[in-house]
């Protein structure tokens, strides 16, 4: 930490490369690293940090980073920002005095967790900071991930993917496509559209009658079903997609749709599980990397890849660094400040502090992991 001429206290913030498999997202774009260092703080950039999201070493060095080689030189920063979870190989830089701030999904990630408790590091996990309108730093990736999913949905059902060769809007005389969408947030609400952008029958499900009332009274969707296991049965028999999106913030995903429901469904039909990060909604589903993006389960094709805005990461870079960017200049203001993580910390982060003091300290995370020293939390 330093201290600049008007006597403000900047700090190290560390933006790494994204390891995670095709993962080419950057958590910072030259914009806002360019509005931290006009705040006085030092930003240490991977070097090609950006390369994969369209932002060069020489747009950061512009912006005033200081591009770095190594990784282990942008770890040692007071803050590290980054996109996805860290994975096992970069657990070694956990330390005592790093506050981390990224997607963490920690429900679906217990030997993240675990390393993360026993670091003694203080862990901000981007999708559960909440505000007015709801969850600001989920939002922007799962408005990508749901338009994505009507695409990568309406891919799995051809043919030469292995589906049943259904056709999203049909054709005249042929009725369109069933599409079940589990979960009408933001990600259910952009795969809904875009599949009825694409000419399906969409069904919405969701456990909030308001949100399905909206939805009902929109368009967005051609019908909706309260979330009841049974009576979502009868709706998935029928489906050739089903997308699920449904989310209780921090806590495991709750499973909507069992095995024995989606045994039911016809051959080639398919399963996009976006909720996957969180554990999953479909019973079936387990994590796919963008590599090796589907399986076969009973004869559904199954689509659960964990990051699925990595594929778009120039408009996912853009979109996550406007959002996340303000919430970080706040974070490093309590960080400079010594408040981050005591109960003196600005009250817009404390939604975001998952692990903190070798505990987690995010009520319905620390109910994922009651022997985690969070179940008094
Ligand atoms: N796989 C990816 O790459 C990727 C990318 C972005 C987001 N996501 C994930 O997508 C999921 C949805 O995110 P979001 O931002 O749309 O969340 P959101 O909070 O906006 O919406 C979640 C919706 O699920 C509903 N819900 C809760 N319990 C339900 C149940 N039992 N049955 C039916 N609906 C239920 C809620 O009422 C809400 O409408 C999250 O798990 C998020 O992490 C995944």
């Amino acid at each position: 930490m330093s201290a600049d001429a008007a006597g403000r206290t900047g700090i190290t913030v560390g933006v790494p490369a994204e390891t995670k498999d095709r993962e080419r997202r950057v958590a910072l774009t030259p914009s806002a690293v360019h509005m931290a260092v006009d705040l006085g703080h030092r930003v240490l950039v991977q070097a090609d940090a950006g390369e994969g999201a369209g932002f060069s070493d020489e747009e950061y060095a512009k912006a005033g980073a200081s591009l770095v080689p190594d990784p282990a030189e942008v770890w040692a920063a007071d803050v590290v920002v980054k996109v996805k979870e860290p994975q096992p190989a970069e657990y070694e830089h956990f330390r005592p005095g790093l506050t981390l701030f990224a997607y963490l999904h920690l429900a679906a990630e217990p030997a993240l967790t675990k390393a993360l408790v026993s670091s003694g590091i203080r862990a901000y996990a981007f999708e559960t900071l909440t505000d007015r309108h709801g969850l600001p730093l989920l939002a922007p990736m799962s408005e990508i991930a749901g338009r994505a999913a009507a695409i990568v949905g309406a891919a799995q059902l051809s043919a030469s993917s292995g589906g049943s060769g259904t056709l999203m809007g049909g054709a005249a005389g042929v009725p369109p496509a069933k599409v079940l969408v589990i979960g009408l947030g933001v990600a259910g609400t952009m795969a809904a559209r875009g599949c009825r952008g694409l000419g399906a029958h969409v069904t919405g499900v969701d456990v909030d009658l308001q949100r399905l009332y909206e939805h009902h009274l929109d368009g967005t969707v051609d019908a909706t079903q309260i979330s009841e296991q049974a009576l979502v049965g009868e709706h998935v028999r029928e489906a050739d997609l089903v997308i699920g999106a449904a989310l209780v913030p921090g806590a495991r995903a709750p499973v909507v749709v069992t095995e024995e429901q989606v045994a039911t469904m016809r051959p080639g039909s398919a399963v996009v599980d976006l909720a996957i990060d969180q554990g999953g909604c479909v019973e079936t589903a387990r994590p796919t990397t963008l590599s090796e993006p589907t399986y076969l389960e009973h004869g559904v094709v199954h689509y659960c890849v964990t990051n699925v805005p990595g594929q778009f990461p120039r408009t996912a870079s853009a979109a996550l660094s406007a959002a996340v960017a303000p919430k970080l200049l706040t974070l490093a203001d309590e960080v400079a400040a010594g408040r981050a993580g005591t109960d003196e910390e600005d009250a817009r982060l404390v939604g975001a502090r998952n692990v903190a003091d070798g505990r987690i300290v995010h009520e319905a995370v620390a109910e994922v992991f009651p022997d985690l020293g969070g179940a008094d939390a």
